[in-house]
């Protein structure tokens, strides 16, 4: 686990992948500059929002009218780790772990995919993308002999947990979870549950009338 650079709310660390897909897309874009205006009406935040938010950060200048868009952006990658690289497996390789695994767009933000791991005997020894499916038997050794940051987990239910903590005895100190259970650690590691139905659900939930 890295030093603690202090604590920053739930809300502000969600936010914050936001600024960056936005300022990637301006500078992408050729956006040079943007005003905390213009900012806070693309993001649907307010500017005092914006501003509360990059100051539990210390703040970034504001140089004329404006946030320089490159700076802004190199500033957020860095914050969310996103200079750094990750070795990354993916535990089960069925449907969702081929497809996080198909989807290079992860390799390009420095999240690099060395192996998915998989009981299934008709699926060990195939690969993805070049990248091998290993037998979980296996796991323990892989983990001895590479450094592995991320794991995410595409497996059943019911085997999530007793994985997680396998993976966390061996060193893992990120679990990105997709089984529909929500994995817990009394560790220092990193984990986020993510849940697409949560989504769907919470679209049949507004389509019934609710509103925000
Ligand atoms: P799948 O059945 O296609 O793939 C699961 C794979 O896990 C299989 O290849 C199976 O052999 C393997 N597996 C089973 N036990 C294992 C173990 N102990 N260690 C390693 N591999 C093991 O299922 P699919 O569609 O890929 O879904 C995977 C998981 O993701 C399920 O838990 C599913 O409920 C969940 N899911 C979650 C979503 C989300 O929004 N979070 C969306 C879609 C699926």
């Amino acid at each position: 686990m890295a030093k603690s650079k202090g604590r920053v709310s739930d809300a502000v660390m969600r936010r914050m992948p936001k600024y960056y897909r936005y300022l990637k897309e301006m500078r992408d874009d050729g956006i040079e500059r943007i005003s905390s205006r213009e900012l806070s009406d693309k993001m649907g935040l307010t500017a005092s929002q914006i501003r509360q938010d990059f100051n539990s950060f210390g703040g970034f200048g504001q140089q004329g009218y404006g946030y320089n868009v490159n700076e802004l952006y190199e500033e957020i990658q860095k914050i969310l780790g996103l200079d750094k690289t990750y070795n990354c497996i993916v535990i089960g390789a069925g449907n969702l772990g081929q497809a996080l695994t198909n989807y290079s767009g992860f390799e390009r933000e420095g999240f690099h995919v060395m192996a998915l791991f998989d009981i299934n005997p008709r699926l060990i020894g195939m690969s993805i993308r070049d990248i091998p499916i290993l037998d979980i038997e296996d796991i323990e050794g892989f983990l001895d002999q590479h450094r592995v940051d991320i794991a995410a987990i595409c497996a059943p239910k019911d085997a999530a947990q007793s994985i997680a903590d396998d993976l966390i005895k061996y060193g893992v100190r990120g679990i990105w979870n997709f089984a529909p259970t929500d994995v817990t650690s009394s560790s220092e590691v990193v984990i986020e549950n993510v849940h697409l139905s949560d989504n769907l659900h919470t679209i049949s939930f507004r389509m019934g009338g609710y509103s925000l």
